[in-house]
């Protein structure tokens, strides 16, 4: 028997083709089929790749397709069947951010996946990203501090999407990183937003994480802002970090910056805070695509039988933050309270 990963592709929409293009790039895998209820694009995936089969039906493409790997990148309400499905028949299965639409879907698919000894992956395509990956050494070699608060920005014009509104399809990303550099889930959520161009659907939301540690997040999303900002900033209690993911080169910025208070004064005349203003380092960066990163991954936890960094328990407690902030937009930004 060949030690390839048969790999099948569900979804080819704007983000599927991405997933096709890595896995077929990759060694250990073939990338061996794609289904899409779209014929329209299907003939685009057979034009770029003749090799790849391709299926209108899922279920036949489950039946035919001789795989051992599955990726899912359709619209998120169809992530929780698709991949109970797959599950179910004995495949690994990795699905696009964000892992389902509610923690209980998430919460089966966890559970099908250790029942069946499968490998779950999530699509947080940024923590494979080399810029984050370097932020984090900084941030665990405790080169800024503490970490006191981040804050993050995602705004672009669109797209906009149908099913889903501008938190649960831009944070994500901002959650898994803020996850990722904090190591403790918040313990508060707050949500506010507005639904400025289809009813219902909030296009613009400010979203609040308080973590049991005292630190503060906040994350800005949105559909319509005339340009396209991907910025995290990182404040530790020595220096700074900004991370602007824009930028082709100077990912990130080191700003040594911190503001002291002097810890013993007489009078509040006396009391004058200290402000630090040192050089601002920005380190290389070896240049590699993200995505190619988190498919190398998902084939390697599969050979390896390893548990993925974004594991199917990562995308259940960034859908449980999710689904809060769903609940505080509904009671005006009230705060929601995360259990342990
Ligand atoms: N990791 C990232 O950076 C990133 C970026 C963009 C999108 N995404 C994620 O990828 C997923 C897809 O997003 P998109 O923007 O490509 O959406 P899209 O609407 O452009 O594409 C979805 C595709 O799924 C197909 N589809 C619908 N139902 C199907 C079914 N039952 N069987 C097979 N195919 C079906 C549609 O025909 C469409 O072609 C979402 O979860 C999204 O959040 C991730």
């Amino acid at each position: 028997m060949s030690s390839e990963t048969r790999v099948g592709v569900v979804g080819c929409g704007y983000w599927g083709p991405n997933l096709v293009r890595n896995f077929r790039a990759l060694r250990g895998c073939t990338m061996a089929a794609v289904s899409d209820m779209d014929g329209g694009r299907l003939q685009h995936i057979r034009d770029l790749y003749p090799g790849i089969e391709t299926y209108t039906s899922f279920d036949q493409m489950l039946a035919d397709g001789n795989l051992q790997a599955l990726a899912i990148a359709t619209p998120v309400r169809l992530h929780f069947p698709l991949a109970q499905k797959a599950l179910e028949s004995g495949k690994h299965v990795f699905i696009e951010k964000p892992m389902a639409a509610s923690v209980s879907e998430c919460e089966r698919l966890v559970e099908i996946a250790a029942r069946q000894k499968l490998i779950l992956m999530i699509g947080h395509t940024f923590l494979y990203a080399p810029a984050v990956r370097m932020v984090k050494e900084i941030v665990t070699a405790k080169q800024i501090g503490d970490i006191r608060y981040i804050s993050c920005r995602r705004l672009n014009l669109g797209l906009f999407q149908k099913d889903i509104n501008v938190t649960w399809d831009l944070a994500p990303h901002d959650i898994s990183i803020i996850l990722h550099l904090m190591d403790e889930m918040p313990s508060g959520v707050n949500c506010q937003g507005v639904a400025n161009v289809t009813r219902g659907i909030e296009d613009i939301c400010n979203l609040s994480l308080t973590f049991p540690s005292g630190r503060f997040a906040c994350i800005q999303s949105s559909w319509l802002d005339p340009r396209k900002v991907r910025e995290m900033t990182i404040v530790g209690t020595k220096k700074m970090i900004v991370y602007d993911d824009i930028e082709p080169r100077e990912k990130i910025r080191i700003y040594d910056q911190r503001v002291e208070r002097p810890p013993h004064y007489d009078t509040f005349g006396e009391f004058q805070y200290s402000y630090h203003y040192g050089d601002v380092l920005a380190p290389h960066i070896r240049q590699e695509e993200p995505l190619r990163i988190e498919c190398q991954h998902f084939l390697d936890c599969i050979k390896d039988a390893r548990t993925p960094i974004s594991s199917g328990q990562q995308g259940l407690q960034l859908v449980k933050i999710l689904e809060a902030s769903s609940e505080s937009l509904r009671h005006g930004g009230e705060r929601i309270t995360l259990g342990s």
